[in-house]
């Protein structure tokens, strides 16, 4: 349950709330959200709501769906708009299909020059690459680190698109959050609860890719820690689950983002690259994702995939993207969108 306070309650109203719900054996834990204090609890209590209705302060008191609350629909029953780079960047949950489109990991100025006029010249709304890599192995390319984050926002200069790149520390997250139009989260450091708070806090809007391991629950609840620290900006993305088959990379889970969009008001991604793990797979689970009611795509692209330093095995080339784009847009419009 969630007591959502008048921009104007007094610090005395915000405790008289929460002294009513103690009373009735409840245990609030105070929330910001635009400007608003929000007075939430887990659990309900018999009448509670109804006290609460009551009480100077209050504006409204919504009912949430148990642990979620804030991404409920209860809680924000028209889709979120999430505006990531500014007035002139791009808008995920509105009418607009978003492509987000770039190399996996940064590895060079010349890289991303290749790469990122590939994906442009095909029409991607956002670019993507992750100058902080999470590797299975400790041996394999961890990422440029800062000086990926420099070539990445030296593309955005560039270009004028917006950028996300994955913070994988809470430590780094104010850096990385300077340097980048939105942060990711990834799906190893879904459920790493202090990265939620310290993204949630951070100010910029927040990719958040489901665990590979996790339930939809479990995903929007650490959505839910993103929000609760006062973050409006948060885009679900599904990247695929752990199943029994290795003909794929992961098992893409397309019913994830119509329950998913069903159950909380963000937007919600698909990313075909890292699920699929297999380039002719992209297309088809791309279109489908547009089909299914997906506000955007995730897509890794490389121009020399050979040669990669992480996931080449998935990226596509630059003409590859650019056939998916044209594949894309008829199916985008029959659901009644536009490619931003
Ligand atoms: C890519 O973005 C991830 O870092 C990558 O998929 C990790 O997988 P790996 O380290 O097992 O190759
Ligand atoms: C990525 O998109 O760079 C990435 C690491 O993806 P995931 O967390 O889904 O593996």
């Amino acid at each position: 349950m969630i007591a959502v306070m008048s921009k104007d309650a007094t610090p005395h109203q915000i405790a008289h709330v929460q002294a009513l719900l103690r009373q009735s054996g409840l245990d609030p834990v105070i929330g910001e959200f635009e400007g608003a204090t929000l007075v939430i609890t887990e659990n309900e209590a018999p009448g509670a709501a109804g006290v609460l209705e009551t009480a100077t302060g209050v504006e409204r008191v919504v009912d949430g769906q148990g642990a979620q609350q804030l991404t409920s629909r209860d809680f924000r029953s028209a889709d979120s708009r999430v505006a990531v780079g500014g007035p002139d960047g791009a808008v995920l949950g509105g009418d607009g299909f978003v492509v987000i489109a770039g190399p996996c990991a940064v590895e060079s100025q010349d890289q991303m020059t290749g790469v990122v006029d590939a994906v442009v010249a095909a029409g991607a709304a956002m670019l993507r690459g992750g100058a902080f890599k999470p590797r299975t192995s400790p041996y394999s390319f961890q990422g440029l680190g800062v000086a990926g984050l420099a070539l990445l926002a030296e593309q955005r200069s560039r270009t004028g698109l917006p950028v996300v790149t994955e913070v994988v520390t809470p430590q780094d997250v104010e850096r990385v959050a300077e340097e980048s139009d939105m942060l990711q989260i990834g799906t190893r450091n879904m459920q790493n609860f202090a990265l939620l708070r310290e993204a949630g806090a951070s100010g910029r809007p927040v990719l958040l890719k489901r665990g590979m391991a996790a339930t939809i629950e479990e995903w929007l609840l650490a959505a839910e820690y993103l929000m609760h620290m006062g973050n409006g900006g948060v885009v679900l993305c599904e990247r695929g689950i752990r199943s029994f088959d290795r003909s794929t990379r992961f098992t893409l889970d397309l019913s994830a983002v119509a329950e998913a969009k069903r159950r909380t008001h963000l937007p919600v991604v698909v990313d075909p690259s890292h699920s699929t793990g297999r380039p002719h797979l992209v297309g088809p689970m791309s279109l489908a994702a547009a089909a299914c009611g997906a506000d955007g795509l995730l897509i890794d692209v490389h121009t020399d995939a050979r040669a990669a330093l992480c996931d080449g095995a998935q990226a596509l080339s630059g003409a590859q993207f650019a056939d998916v784009m044209t594949r894309l847009r008829p199916v985008v419009e029959a659901v009644g969108r536009t490619l931003w």
